[in-house]
């Protein structure tokens, strides 16, 4: 069967390796793909959000299943207008979408449900906000209700900054604003719990803890991920089952009474303080960077839990993971999260020797005369698999010393909270 993947980074990157690994795959187009999907399948450069398009293309190369990576064209609706054709999309329709496009639909779904999430107001306009929040105590948090590429949020720890952002959000930095979320500040720690789900049962699908942050020890601006470990050290069988009891199932109910059909990943993003989970946010996807963590501790072949999800057979599907552990390190370009240049050459890629459970995927390369070139914020992601923390990102550390790019940066200490709790590792 012929396959496709939309997306760029370094989670389709990872969605295309296991593709590839199917024995029920014959060919894979990436809608764009980048230098290290280059190396397995076709890249395509047809905008993905044309969904006329893509079909025409599709149907051409006769693909007859459509991974979904981001979050956009889910939003936008493709597995609606795919839905009366003869090529599967992977993923939710566009009702059940807006758990992530819009954080205020969302919020609206805990409310009527009781699933426990922050404490939260919605204002309508600038001067209803700012009324709000003088007579609020701080921090507090403001967000953007649509898609914003995950800077929409912001921490305010006091009434100055809480205006700005509002101004901004008013003002059409996300897109037009007719609303506003402000929501009570979590204290804890954050996991990401990935289900895969056809609508009627779902499944566990890996767990992980990102690190947000740009600098060491969790601090700085916010990016996109800057490196992930896997599992997540604050999973246990209690807080999983609260987990699926009051976050997961209410939800999914939620959506089917709504008239959704939820087929596809789903990424629920917590706070856990004090054993307690609270949801902070449900991405209709897979998280990147946790995907590259993740996906290459499946067993199972990805294309039949594909496409038993799509047939309504995920309750017959066995999911099987290794037993080892992961951890992935992203490579950025310096600059990111703010200004950061492009095109910049990366040499040592083509020798460098991986051993069985090293991976790179690649998220904003090139491949142009002969070499590789970066072409976004976060460059590449360095992952490995063992049986410790330690020794993973040992190992994780010197494939990224060898790499030696001179335009790039990385975080040291992924994963620092579980392995500071082991013995006296310096790092
Ligand atoms: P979101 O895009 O909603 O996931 O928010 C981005 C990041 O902001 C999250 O990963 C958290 O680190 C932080 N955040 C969002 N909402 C809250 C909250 N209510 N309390 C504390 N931190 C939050
Ligand atoms: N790792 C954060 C995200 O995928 O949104």
């Amino acid at each position: 069967m012929n396959v496709g993947i939309i997306g760029s980074g370094g989670r389709e990157h990872a969605i295309c390796y296991m593709l590839n690994k199917s024995k029920k795959v014959s060919k894979i187009f990436c809608f764009p793909g980048n230098a290290g999907t280059d190396l397995i399948a076709q890249n395509v450069s047809l905008d993905p959000d044309n969904f006329y398009k893509l079909e025409k293309y599709c149907m051409e190369k006769n693909i007859k299943m459509l991974v979904v990576g981001p979050e956009k064209p889910l939003v936008n609706g493709i597995v609606d207008h795919f839905n009366d054709k003869s090529i599967k999309v992977f993923g939710p329709d566009k009702l059940s979408s807006k758990l992530e496009g819009s954080k205020i639909f969302t919020k609206k779904i805990c409310q009527e449900n009781n699933i426990p999430t922050s404490k939260f107001k919605i204002c309508d306009s600038l001067n209803e906000t700012l009324d709000y929040l003088k007579n609020s105590y701080f921090p507090l948090v403001i967000k953007a209700d649509g898609l914003a590429s995950g800077k929409g949020v912001y921490i305010c720890k006091n009434f100055d900054e809480a205006k700005t952002a509002t101004e901004e959000i008013f003002k059409g930095k996300f897109g037009v604003a007719e609303q506003i979320l402000i929501e009570e500040f979590l204290d804890g720690e954050e996991m990401s719990y990935f289900i895969v789900t056809d609508g009627k049962n779902y499944k566990f699908f890996g767990s992980a803890q990102d690190h947000k942050r740009i600098g060491e020890g969790d601090t700085g601006k916010n990016t996109g991920g800057m490196g992930c470990y896997s599992p997540s050290r604050l999973l246990n069988d209690k807080l999983e089952l609260k987990i699926k009891t009051k976050i997961i199932e209410p939800t999914l109910n939620a959506i089917n009474e709504h008239g959704g059909t939820y087929k596809g990943f789903l990424y629920v993003g917590l706070m856990i303080k004090d054993g307690e989970p609270f949801l902070i946010e449900f991405n209709v996807r897979m998280g990147d960077p946790e995907c590259q963590a993740i996906l290459p501790r499946l067993k199972s072949d990805i294309v039949e839990i594909i496409n038993n999800t799509t047939k309504n057979k995920l309750k017959e599907t066995s999911i099987r993971w290794k037993k080892e552990k992961s951890m992935s390190i992203v490579l950025c370009t310096k600059g990111y999260p703010g200004n950061y240049k492009k095109n910049l050459k990366i040499d040592n890629l083509e020798n460098i020797k991986l051993e069985k459970y090293d991976k790179i995927f690649h998220a904003g390369t090139k491949f142009e005369n002969e070499k590789y070139f970066s072409n976004g914020g976060r460059v590449l992601n360095v992952t490995s698999l063992g049986k410790s923390f330690i020794l993973i990102r040992k190992k994780i550390l010197k494939l990224l010393k060898i790499i030696n790019w001179k335009h790039g940066f990385y975080r040291k200490d992924i994963g620092w909270k579980e392995i500071k709790k082991n013995a006296n590792y310096k790092w």
